[in-house]
C-alpha cells in the first residue's frame, strides 16, 4: 500500500434516482467496510441533488471504518438570491453534504462554465468548509495543439485564485482529460496520466509551496477494471475518480480491491 491516503470516488451524473442511490450506497457501504481499518482510504460518491438527503442518511446508518463521503455535483457560489433553479452552499450544508465537485468537464463544456465561474464556486465552497474537488482537463483539440500543460495550468491558476494555505486540506483535484471521459472516451495511458499529474503538482507547488504536496490529485476518464491497477501505481496519482465502472456497487468494490492490492 502507498504510505499516503488513497482516494476513490464516483460521480453518478444524471443516472440514479433516489431509490437506486439508497440501494447502491447500502451495498457499497457494507462492501467498503470490509477493507482493513488501518488502510488509509477516502471514499466519496456524488449523486444528484434530489437524492442527497437520503444518500447522507444511508451512509450514516451504516457507519463502520470507512464512511462514504457524499458530495454535490455543482453549487451556486452565492448564499442566496435571485438565482432560480440553483442550489446554494447553505442549502447543501443544511443537508449535511461534505463535498462539492466544481468544474466537471460536462459543466465546463455542455453548460459553458468558465474558469472564472469555477473560481467563484471554489472560493465559496472552501469558505463554507466543504471538501472541494476541482476538476481540470484538456480537450482533444488542445491536446493535439500540444497545449495540454498550458490549459491545465490556466485552469488551476484561475480556478484556485485566492485560495489560502489554511484551506488546502479541504482541496482535492481531479485530472480528467475531456477526450477520456464517457462512452466515447479513450482512457489516458497510465504514463500520460502520470505526466499530467506531475504538471498539475508542479503548478500547485508554484502556487502554494510545500503545503501543496498534501493536495491529492485523482485521475478520472474511462477508469475501468483493466486499467485501475496500472493507474494507481503511478507515482503522482493519489486516487481514482470513476464513472461508469463504479455505478454497480459490487463492480466498484472489486475495482478498488484490485487497485489496492497493487498500490
Ligand atoms: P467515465 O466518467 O469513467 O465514465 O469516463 C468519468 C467522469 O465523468 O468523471
Amino acid at each position: 500500500m502507498k504510505a499516503k491516503k488513497i482516494y476513490f470516488g464516483t460521480n453518478l451524473k444524471m443516472y440514479k434516482g433516489n431509490a437506486d442511490v439508497v440501494n447502491y450506497l447500502s451495498d457499497l457501504s457494507c462492501l467498503v467496510n470490509t477493507f482493513p481499518a488501518e488502510n488509509s482510504l477516502e471514499f466519496f460518491v456524488i449523486p444528484s441533488y434530489t437524492t442527497l438527503k437520503d444518500a447522507i442518511e444511508t451512509v450514516k446508518s451504516h457507519g463502520g471504518n470507512h464512511g462514504i463521503c457524499i458530495g454535490a455535483q455543482n453549487m451556486n457560489p452565492n448564499d442566496n438570491g435571485q438565482f432560480t433553479g440553483e442550489i446554494s452552499p447553505i442549502m447543501l450544508k443544511e443537508l449535511g453534504v461534505e463535498l462539492v465537485m466544481i468544474g466537471h468537464s460536462e459543466r465546463r463544456h455542455i453548460m459553458k462554465e468558465t474558469d472564472q465561474e469555477e473560481n467563484e464556486k471554489v472560493l465559496s465552497a472552501l469558505k463554507h468548509q466543504f471538501k472541494t474537488l476541482l476538476c481540470v482537463g484538456e480537450t482533444l483539440e488542445q491536446k493535439n495543439y500540444n497545449i495540454s500543460d498550458e490549459v491545465l495550468r490556466t485552469q488551476l491558476k484561475i480556478g484556485l485564485h485566492g485560495v489560502t494555505a489554511e484551506q488546502l486540506p479541504l482541496l482535492r483535484i481531479a485530472y480528467e482529460p475531456v477526450w477520456a471521459i464517457g462512452t466515447a472516451g479513450i482512457p489516458a495511458s497510465p504514463e500520460y496520466a502520470n505526466e499530467k499529474h506531475a504538471v498539475i503538482k508542479q503548478c500547485l507547488l508554484e502556487l502554494f509551496g510545500e503545503e501543496s504536496k498534501k493536495i491529492p490529485v485523482l485521475y478520472g476518464g474511462s477508469v475501468n477494471p483493466q486499467n485501475a491497477n496500472l493507474l494507481i501505481v503511478q507515482s503522482h496519482i493519489d486516487g481514482l475518480f470513476v464513472g461508469r465502472s463504479a455505478w454497480e456497487a459490487n463492480a466498484f468494490y472489486h475495482l478498488i480491491k484490485d487497485a489496492l492490492s497493487h498500490a
